[in-house]
């Protein structure tokens, strides 16, 4: 068999639109690969390989950042108005680059409330919050770029330095009971790693322009805290329900548990055969325990 695999080498320029969480984790791994890829923020960094970039104060990267860009991946929420700060700044320069491949890092919100039911890829999306309509607009103005885009759906994003554990440490944590409520969840790791294997593998893969990217067991929170618990050795405080619990939430904690449903990995994990490297919030918070012990 013909192998039409397209490794990512030292040609390769990523421009990384918000380093953020996961834009930092995945520049990284990028790096690791060989490959340039350097990341944006919003204030002067002495990072070699970060660049400025801010939607709200027009500070627009020089020319010599997009020299010999094939890929771009923007991390950027919405700005207020529900237009993408990328497009909305630079959607004609970009335009004007060969690009092999450009991702856009969304959220699984779109799909609204399904009251614990799975949400797929081919599902209508139905938000309920306006910050998911903003999103969808997002969506919808990559799709309409005519840029080779791929769009990454995501729930709840944790990993090492933001976690349940440090959520416990730092005391940011309410132990909330909520009958039948589950959340979806992903560790930062495999987004960038599924990311990274739908790059490598395009030439041999199906194209899909969204995918959801989350683990394999959407839960309760309260399942998550008390192993979260356990793994630093504390004891778990009493639950609080929910009824009681949410006049004390903060609007935007309020509509959090307003939205019950469970994010479907079929299409990343069965059909294009992307292998989690961690499957649930388990092996994920040891992974980040890990980093609370260093
Ligand atoms: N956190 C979650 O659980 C979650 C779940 C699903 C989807 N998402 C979405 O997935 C993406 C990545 O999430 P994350 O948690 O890794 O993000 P994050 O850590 O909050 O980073 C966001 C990045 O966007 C940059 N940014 C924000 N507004 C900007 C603007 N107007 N102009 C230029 N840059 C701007 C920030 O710049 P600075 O570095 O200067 O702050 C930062 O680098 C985001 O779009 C997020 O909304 C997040």
């Amino acid at each position: 068999m013909t192998d039409l695999s397209s490794p990512i080498t030292a040609k390769n320029k990523f421009l990384i639109f918000g380093g953020g969480f996961s834009g930092d984790y995945f520049a990284k791994s990028i790096r690791k690969l060989g490959s340039i890829a350097l990341a944006s923020s919003r204030s002067i960094s002495n990072e070699p390989n970060s660049f400025i970039f801010n939607s709200e104060d027009n500070s627009i990267p020089e020319d010599s950042i997009f020299e010999g860009v094939t890929h771009i991946l923007s991390c950027i929420p919405p700005d207020k108005n529900g237009n993408d700060p990328v497009l909305k700044r630079l959607k004609n320069k970009i335009k004007n680059l060969s690009l092999t491949w450009v991702g856009y890092l969304s959220t699984t919100g779109v799909y609204g409330n399904t009251y614990g039911d799975w949400v797929y890829e081919k599902d209508q999306p139905n938000p309920l919050q306006e910050r998911s309509q903003r999103r969808l607009n997002c969506e919808r103005e990559w799709i309409n770029s005519d840029l080779p885009i791929q769009i990454f759906r995501l729930p709840g994003i944790y990993g090492p330095g933001r976690s349940t554990l440090e959520a416990i440490k730092t005391k940011k944590i309410k132990v909330i009971d909520k009958e039948n409520q589950v959340f979806s969840r992903i560790h930062v790791a495999d987004i960038a790693n599924a990311i990274i294997y739908l790059i490598q593998n395009k030439n041999n893969l199906d194209f899909h322009q969204i995918i959801n990217v989350a683990d394999d067991e959407p839960c309760s929170q309260i399942e998550v805290i008390r192993y979260a618990y356990q793994l630093l050795g504390l004891e778990m405080p009493k639950k609080i329900l929910f009824e009681e619990a949410k006049k004390d939430l903060s609007p935007i904690a309020q509509s959090f548990w307003k939205e019950n449903r469970r994010v479907s990995n079929k299409l990343l994990c069965e059909k294009l055969g992307y292998k989690l490297i961690y499957k649930n919030y388990k092996a994920g918070l040891n992974n980040c325990l890990i980093k609370i012990k260093s």
